[in-house]
């Protein structure tokens, strides 16, 4: 039988690992060390990965033959797998209409996608495309009519779940960034001319379609240059949430309201209290302070305190399906990932969001037969021993 395409790729690249060291090759290093980083000396990005793969799981056997069931439902609407994409910024610059490919990725496999405030595409152009799939992050502007505005046109525009970002109260300090050239404006150097040539597939597309912008905020700045929506950004969004704010958003927004970035139960439990729907366990992928625990860890905790209660979504350090199964197994209701999606993208541009599901779908459904799970309610029980 003649080998499909997903099955070449899936035997190029059988893992996520594989997509990650060919993307560190396909895009400029600006865009890679932007993608990559976190903060300080990045302990906390490496405390992720090592907490996550420390989670074990005790198999058990004899159960006959095993169709793993990895469908679920959230807040009303099924998925037919418990991953999806996590909210992400500037997206465009790792690579030129990410957005647009992911977006048709989570439509095809009914999984869900939530769109960045800061994405580099705008609801109403993403919001046809996933259909029921799509959640918005809001970064809370300080503007109460910007904010009413942004609600209004992510929920005209088919996004029925809002996520609330909590933790950047400020931006922070990614000196790998910083050091790469980030945020500095576009100037034409050596080191730029020789980085697109090095990259020409990244190159060529970026000049087709232009230099990627914050499109979504451009409306509130009346501006379309990147240098004017980031002193915006940093000036006008975050900085302003609390409980109050937070009330304020429950009761403008009618869909399910999750609140993401929660490490502490206590938090957690406010949230619920606040009348949020989700609570959103991640550190923002270690992106925000060093000493931040691994997700992971906090991932139990904040289930005893609230599961029933709240949905939970996590993420931050997930690199496999088998990563998936762990969080799930630990008490996840949906688990997203950030950089896994987008190295998938910046590897195998239009393909990359497909195949980074197939990776996860195939090695979730591996170790839920090695397991001896059928369900993922199975996973849960099995955790619980
Ligand atoms: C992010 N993250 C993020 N979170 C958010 O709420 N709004 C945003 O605009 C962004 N932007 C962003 C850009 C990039 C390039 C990355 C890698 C991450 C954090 C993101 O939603 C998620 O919490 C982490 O990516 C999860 O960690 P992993 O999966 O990357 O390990």
């Amino acid at each position: 039988m003649k080998e499909n395409h997903l099955e070449r790729l899936m035997r190029r690249f059988p893992a996520i690992s594989d997509l990650r060291e060919r993307a560190g090759r396909r895009i400029p290093h600006v865009a890679w060390e932007y993608l990559e980083s976190g903060c300080g000396d990045e302990t906390a990005v490496a405390r992720n990965l090592e907490k996550m793969s420390a989670v074990t799981l005790v198999p058990r056997f004899l159960k006959g033959e095993l169709v793993p069931d990895v469908s679920t439902s959230l807040f009303g609407q099924t998925y037919q797998a418990p991953f999806g994409v996590a909210p992400m910024g500037l997206t465009g610059l790792i690579w030129p209409r990410s957005e647009l490919i992911l977006a048709r990725t989570v439509a095809k496999y009914s999984i869900p996608y939530c769109l960045s405030t800061v994405a580099t595409q705008t609801p109403e152009t993403v919001g046809p495309l996933v259909g029921d799939m799509g959640w918005f992050q809001l970064y809370p502007p300080r503007d109460p009519k910007t904010r009413d505005d942004l609600l209004k046109r992510a929920w005209d525009s088919g996004f029925k779940t809002m996520v609330v970002t909590a933790d950047v109260p400020v931006g922070s300090r990614r000196e790998r960034s910083t050091r790469a050239g980030f945020g500095r404006p576009e100037r034409f150097t050596l080191r730029n001319v020789y980085e697109a040539m090095k990259h020409p597939t990244w190159t060529i597309n970026t000049l087709r379609i232009g230099f990627p912008k914050l499109r979504t905020l451009e409306k509130y700045t009346n501006s379309t240059s990147t240098a004017t929506v980031i002193k915006y950004v940093s000036r006008s969004l975050g900085g302003t949430l609390s409980w109050d704010y937070l009330k304020e958003v429950r009761e403008a927004w009618e869909g399910p309201l999750v609140l993401k970035g929660i490490v502490h139960p206590e938090d957690a439990e406010l949230a619920v209290q606040t009348g949020v729907d989700g609570i959103y366990v991640s550190n923002h992928g270690a992106r925000q302070l060093n000493a931040v625990p691994a997700a992971i860890e906090s991932l139990p905790e904040i289930v005893r305190r609230v599961k029933g209660r709240a949905g939970i979504i996590f993420d931050s350090g997930v690199r496999s399906g088998l990563d998936v199964v762990r969080a799930i197994a630990l008490g996840a209701d949906i688990v997203l990932l950030g950089r896994a999606f987008l190295y998938g993208v910046a590897a195998l541009g239009d393909h990359g969001g497909d195949h980074v599901v197939e990776i996860l779908l195939a090695d979730m459904k591996n170790v839920m037969v090695q397991l001896g799970c059928a369900s993922l309610q199975e996973l849960r029980e099995l955790a619980r021993g």
